[in-house]
């Protein structure tokens, strides 16, 4: 039992640890595993955009290529940078004493990243980079404060601020209204994130799409077999369901003779 505990507790323990930074709610994200679209712009993105830092290494390219209907060819050419095969591990050249010197950490691997983090959390931690003139790479975020990583965003997203402004008042997940006059009430609050139009080469709306498809594909990533299991899951319902009719046939003409 007590045994049993303690695995609960080690099991559990990622999602308390990394629970979001100091009280900073997260933003939602819809994830569909069976969207292949969403999960190869994902893919491409990842490669081209955070590879030069982070590896895979749990994760096969042929593996990716053959889940997300990718072909074998266009994923050489397009997805793969250094001289790696086909069939061989998500790893990069960097090396992570080298990491650690140039940005003070050294950027882990993120095959599983999305169990260790959540989706949200890391659809929160990818919109949330500002500048910050402060930091050694002028860059900081939302939920993780003091941020290692630089922005490396910045040119699909834009220039990111945060600054005071007036938000509306929200109590118990509704938005407040001044009841004589029905006009919103607002507060000041300091935290918020305003991005510099023009200053990169999506739109909002854009850039959210890109980064809900770069979590798709992290959380496929860290969970491959999801797809499968899903599968083979109503695949044994089906059976069984097959399987009850001629148990219960077979019983009913056992028990015939019997009565
Ligand atoms: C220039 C190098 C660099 C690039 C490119 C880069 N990162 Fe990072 N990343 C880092 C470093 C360094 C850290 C460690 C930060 C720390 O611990 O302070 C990090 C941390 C992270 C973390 C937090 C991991 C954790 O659980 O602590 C996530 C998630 C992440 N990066 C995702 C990405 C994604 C997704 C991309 C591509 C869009 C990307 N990174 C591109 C350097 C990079």
């Amino acid at each position: 039992m007590k045994k049993l505990f303690a695995a609960f507790v080690i099991a559990a323990l990622p999602t308390l640890s990394f629970a979001a930074g100091p009280g900073i709610a997260l933003d939602k994200v819809d994830i569909d595993l069976t969207d292949k679209a969403a999960m190869q712009d994902g893919a491409r993105t990842f490669a081209n955009y955070c590879m030069g830092c982070h590896s895979a290494q749990y994760q096969r390219y042929e593996r990716v290529a053959d889940d997300l209907g990718i072909p074998h060819e266009v994923m050489l050419e397009n997805l793969i940078f250094n001289d790696a095969k086909i069939g061989d591990h998500m790893k990069i050249g960097m090396k992570p004493e080298d990491g650690k010197a140039w940005f003070g950490a050294a950027p882990p691997d993120l095959t599983l990243v999305a169990r260790v983090r959540g989706n949200d959390w890391l659809y929160t931690y990818l919109r949330t980079f500002y500048e910050d003139p402060t930091r050694p790479l002028g860059a900081n975020n939302k939920v993780f404060p003091n941020v290692g990583m630089p922005n490396v965003l910045v040119g699909l997203q834009g220039r990111q601020y945060i600054g005071c402004k007036q938000v509306q008042v929200v109590e118990d997940g509704k938005k407040q209204f001044d009841p004589l006059t029905g006009t919103p009430i607002t507060h000041e609050a300091c935290d918020q994130l305003t991005i510099e139009p023009k200053t990169g080469s999506l739109t909002e709306a854009e850039f959210d799409e890109k980064i809900q498809n770069l979590v798709t594909f992290l959380a496929y990533s860290a969970n491959p077999v999801k797809l499968k299991s899903q599968r083979i899951g109503t695949y044994v319902l089906l059976y069984l369901a097959f399987f009850f009719v001629f148990a219960y046939l077979l019983k009913r003409e056992y028990w015939k003779d019997v009565h």
